[in-house]
């Protein structure tokens, strides 16, 4: 099926090829553009005369909405869609696509991973060792897995399944999500607590929040304020639920007895982030995503997303679908 001039650009890409992403373009007889943009005016210049735009950090606001006119779907590589404005583009009627299945698993295994390292102190001890220390005194106390509560900061695909693995591992868990009542428990066997509590009883807290504007710096002062002394936290979601300075002060004063970071307000982290200098922080560069099977499945997904709205059609991971309905707004078809 070809499609007559139809141009997908994708913003940008730290991927190394797009070999799947132009197999699904030809497929669908539709040309694709692979552009290197990290602003608003790199993504106009870009998205100029383009059907549907693929990005992966690339912000696209209101203003790019904007001055795009042709565009019928905004595609992001992930689950993640805060580098969109989905209120705009719903009010101009533009798709937005996400993936939000494609890497539960590696994500969930990777905050699981940094997890179990602060917990047997691992990446200190290393640390340690290779300056000739070989002291417990660094990491302790440390406790049993069966001995330790394990808390999830929010219960989606990601979170369930980072609480899945928890409990086999012998952890007590509970985890806090607006959706489900303190007191029960979710769907997927998860014991919900408020959020209070949840930050007033765990042991080690793994955070799963989307970044949206109620969530940004969520961990903040207070919240570190409300934990219990000595705890461990995990971050595999985005840097701007945790304020990153509130976390410096936490653990210089030892609130915070150790962090395992995956995602951060400014990535790549500077080198010159405070963040580098504690033994007891385990730093991965924004790698929770990345597995080979995770990595082919979401470059055809996210490809296939904005395509599909191309050709006419209404993906199923179309974020904005109820909000593009509420608004009578058809999904523009130039
Ligand atoms: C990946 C992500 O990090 O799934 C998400 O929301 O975190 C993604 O941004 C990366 O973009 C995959 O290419």
């Amino acid at each position: 099926m070809q499609q007559q001039n139809r141009r997908v650009v994708i913003t940008d890409c730290d991927h190394g090829n797009v070999e799947i992403e132009q197999s699904v373009a030809e497929r669908y007889g539709v040309e694709l553009v692979v552009a290197d943009c990290a602003t608003e005016s790199d993504v106009i210049e870009a998205g100029r005369g383009a059907s549907a735009l693929l990005t992966q950090y690339a912000p696209v606001t209101a203003r790019v909405l904007e001055a795009l006119p042709e565009l019928v779907a905004v595609g992001r590589y992930g689950v993640g869609v805060d580098t969109i404005d989905l209120d705009a583009a719903s009010a101009l009627g533009v798709a937005v696509c996400n993936v939000p299945d494609y890497g539960t698993e590696d994500v969930s295994d990777h905050a699981i991973a940094h997890a179990l390292g602060l917990l047997r102190g691992l990446g200190a001890l290393d640390r340690g060792l290779r300056r000739g220390e070989s002291s417990l005194e660094p990491v302790r106390p440390l406790h049993r897995f069966s001995a330790t509560t394990f808390g999830v900061y929010g219960l989606g695909l990601i979170g369930e399944a980072t609480a899945r693995k928890a409990r086999a591992l012998g952890f007590q868990v509970v985890g806090t999500d607006p959706r489900w009542a303190p007191g029960t428990t979710s769907p997927a066997g998860t014991t919900v607590v408020s959020a209070e509590e949840l930050l007033e009883s765990v042991e080690l807290l793994s955070l799963h929040l989307p970044l949206t504007p109620a969530t940004h710096h969520i961990i903040d002062d207070n919240a570190f304020a409300q934990m219990r002394q000595g705890v461990k936290l995990v971050n595999t979601c985005r840097g701007g639920v945790l304020d990153t300075a509130a976390l410096i002060r936490a653990l210089d004063g030892g609130r915070v007895a150790g962090a395992g970071l995956d995602v951060f307000e400014e990535e790549p982290l500077p080198q010159t982030s405070r963040l580098l200098e504690f033994d007891q922080v385990a730093l991965s560069p924004h790698a929770a995503w990345y597995s080979e099977e995770s990595f082919a499945e979401l470059k055809r997904r996210a490809m296939e997303n904005v395509l599909e709205a191309v050709v006419g059609r209404t993906s199923a991971n179309t974020v904005n679908a109820a909000a593009l309905t509420a608004m009578k707004k058809e999904v523009r078809n130039v």
